[in-house]
């Protein structure tokens, strides 16, 4: 013994076995944490597997119950819905189809599944056959002012069709406002908006424009999406669309966005939601299917570190596999 200095820090004693381990654990995952993106389209029997997305489908309607019994089954309490439409023009007005396809997906599930939550995805891109997020001039640049009236209209007619919550992710400036006063002025002061807020312009959503038929025809979306680069701009459109009226905010991407989450989060306060986006998916999946990883561990990894960073939910394709794991720890 020496006398006069301190012992040694010894961490290791608190991680000794799971028992102590779990005494000391901050952050823990559960299926509740999750929402699942949906991709529905027109027809009927499909269910056609998104080649760069195993184990992702875009499921016609007759097979779209199917699909949300097994979400929850396995615990998962909220889903997204992206529509894939049958007829796309310059305008993308199938978007506020009273009967277009999330419209109608959006009432069979609220009819049929009451227990299971239902958040629609707000945007242009699914609908436009030029796959820009909104309405374009004649150089074909996105009219940020006169996209919103067609985002309200779409956002008023997923509201009527009983989605539950609205999540515009287009990136136009001012369209949480304008939809907050279209929803308010329809009726609808109840239903909540779940921002895109903090959306960057990003290459990992690849295999989600495959999924959803959305990749631009020309040029990217650097001029409404943000710069990798940009944190200090992330926290500044949270707190824009928070002004705005937004009840939840985003970041998308999480895994190479932590520090913006982490930003987000303390320094609005807000309820903040990760978009664990398509490329992030098919990473873990490639790898995971040549062996080079072991995808449980590194799902239920990745996941528990997007909630550490500050995430209150997190939009995941891993969500059905992790709630079954997570089950299976239980
Ligand atoms: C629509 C939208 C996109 C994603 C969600 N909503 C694609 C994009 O902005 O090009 C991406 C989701 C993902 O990659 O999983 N604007």
């Amino acid at each position: 013994m020496q006398y006069g200095t301190f012992p040694a820090y010894r961490p290791r004693r608190m991680r000794a076995n799971e028992t102590v381990r779990q005494f000391i654990r901050e952050t823990e995952i559960s299926a509740k944490d999750f929402i699942y993106p949906l991709f529905v389209k027109y027809g009927t029997g499909c269910r056609d597997e998104i080649p760069s997305m195993p184990g992702v489908y875009q499921v016609s309607l007759d097979n779209l119950m199917a699909e949300i019994k097994e979400l929850q089954d396995c615990g998962v309490m909220a889903v997204l819905l992206f529509g894939i439409p049958q007829e796309k023009d310059a305008i993308g007005s199938s978007a506020w189809d009273e009967h277009g396809v999330v419209q109608d997906a959006c009432r069979m599930i609220r009819e049929q599944a009451p227990d299971m939550f239902v958040i629609t995805d707000v945007c242009m891109c699914e609908y436009t056959s030029h796959g820009h997020c909104g309405k374009l001039d004649e150089a074909g640049n996105v009219i940020n002012d006169a996209t919103l009236e067609l985002l309200c209209k779409e956002a008023v007619s997923h509201a009527r069709a009983g989605s539950q919550m609205i999540a515009p992710s287009d990136m136009m400036d001012g369209r949480v406002a304008a939809i907050r006063h279209a929803l308010d002025d329809a009726g609808f002061q109840n239903v909540p908006i779940l921002s895109y807020s903090t959306k960057y312009a990003s290459g990992f959503y690849g295999p989600f424009r495959d999924a959803a038929d959305s990749a631009p025809a020309f040029g990217d979306r650097r001029s409404y999406q943000m710069d990798p680069a940009n944190a200090r701009e992330g926290v500044r459109e949270a707190k824009y669309d928070i002004a705005e009226g937004a009840d939840m905010v985003m970041v998308k991407p999480a895994l190479p966005y932590l520090d913006v989450l982490y930003r987000v989060k303390s320094e609005t306060g807000f309820p903040t939601v990760a978009y664990n986006v398509s490329g992030e998916y098919s990473m873990v999946k490639a790898a995971a299917k040549n062996g080079w990883i072991d995808e449980r561990r590194v799902v239920l990894e990745l996941l528990t570190s997007i909630k550490r960073a500050g995430a209150d939910m997190i939009i995941t394709y891993h969500a059905k596999d992790a709630a079954r794991w997570l089950a299976e720890e239980e």
